[in-house]
């Protein structure tokens, strides 16, 4: 397999992680079950707890963020996370992945084919998924309007691509979009001990992280946000956890053993968002108490 297609594979590890916690009763989600195996494998409670983390992050985030009259959401590398459902929401939305991933999720969901490049939902007239390599240039493709609030998300994503071809990303999207947000979760920390580890597991599978690997840190997220001009939140993944309201209410739905095996894992994932417009209040508000905006 290529890299591009072991890449893609990693939907399917990014829904059974999902599906696990959701199976614990981490979060709820009404359609998750079309997407995933019928009897989910059972997770790590470290891994359901870094889960609910993810889940919370987007959900509350984009939750706020819609609130901003007339917003849309982009979501690069959408996989096959039903987010829209959990939303609930009636706001323009926008789903980007490779051709084989888009296929799959449109057959689960029952989404109707629009063109070679794209479905819909049959209920659902502001929802668009896009088949696209986010290495290619595919803003054309996604018909979406350049002057509308929008937050352009990335869970886990980026980090597989080339580094040149991410930091062209935000330069591209700084560019075309006028209002724009951004939130990133995605691995960091390279270069240490830990960082050495993840990046050569992964290679037993085939998967390669460029971007993780050359420029995964939080700062150099941060200086390409704030190149195109944005208001920057940064911090790793452990730091917000523990600060998240709720946390202590999962932390009772298991028992966890590993918490310095939990604690080294967090802080190898980083929450990096960034916003030039509209989006600052949301970062204030959602961030209040967890880190400085900058
Ligand atoms: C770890 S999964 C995360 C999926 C989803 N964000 C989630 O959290 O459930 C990574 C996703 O990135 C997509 N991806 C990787 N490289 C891509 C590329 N070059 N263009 C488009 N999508 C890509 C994969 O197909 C996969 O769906």
């Amino acid at each position: 397999m290529s890299f591009k297609e072991t890449a893609r594979e990693t939907a399917f590890d990014a829904i059974s992680s999902k599906s696990s916690a959701l199976k614990k009763g981490y979060f709820k989600d009404d359609m998750m079950h079309l997407v995933s195996k019928p009897h989910p494998q059972s997770k790590d409670p470290m891994i359901n707890r870094g889960t609910w983390f993810r889940i919370e992050l987007f959900q509350q985030f984009c939750t706020k963020f819609l609130e901003i009259p007339n917003s849309q959401i982009l979501v690069l590398g959408a996989g096959l996370d039903t987010l829209f459902y959990r939303l609930n929401v009636t706001n323009l939305f926008y789903e980007v992945d490779l051709p084989e991933i888009c296929q799959t999720k449109a057959h689960k969901l029952g989404f109707t084919k629009q063109s070679d490049e794209s479905y819909v939902m049959p209920n659902h007239p502001n929802y668009k998924l896009v088949s696209a390599d986010l290495e290619d240039d595919f803003f054309g493709k996604l018909g979406i309007d350049q002057a509308l609030p929008t937050l352009v998300i990335s869970d886990v994503v980026l980090s597989y691509l080339e580094s040149d071809s991410t930091v062209e990303l935000v330069e591209k999207l700084g560019n075309y979009f006028s209002d724009l947000t951004l939130l990133f979760f995605e691995m960091i920390n390279p270069h240490d001990a830990f960082g050495d580890t993840m990046i050569y597991n992964m290679s037993l599978r085939n998967v390669f992280m460029p971007t993780f690997a050359e420029i995964g840190y939080l700062e150099n997220y941060q200086r390409q946000m704030k190149n195109i001009g944005c208001q920057t939140f940064k911090q790793n993944a452990w730091t917000c956890y523990n600060k998240w309201p709720g946390r202590s209410e999962i932390e009772k739905l298991e028992w966890l053993d590993e918490y310095e095996q939990f604690q080294l894992i967090m802080e190898h994932y980083g929450v990096m968002a960034g916003s030039n417009k509209s989006g600052i209040n949301v970062l204030t508000t959602i961030f209040e108490g967890i880190g400085q905006i900058q």
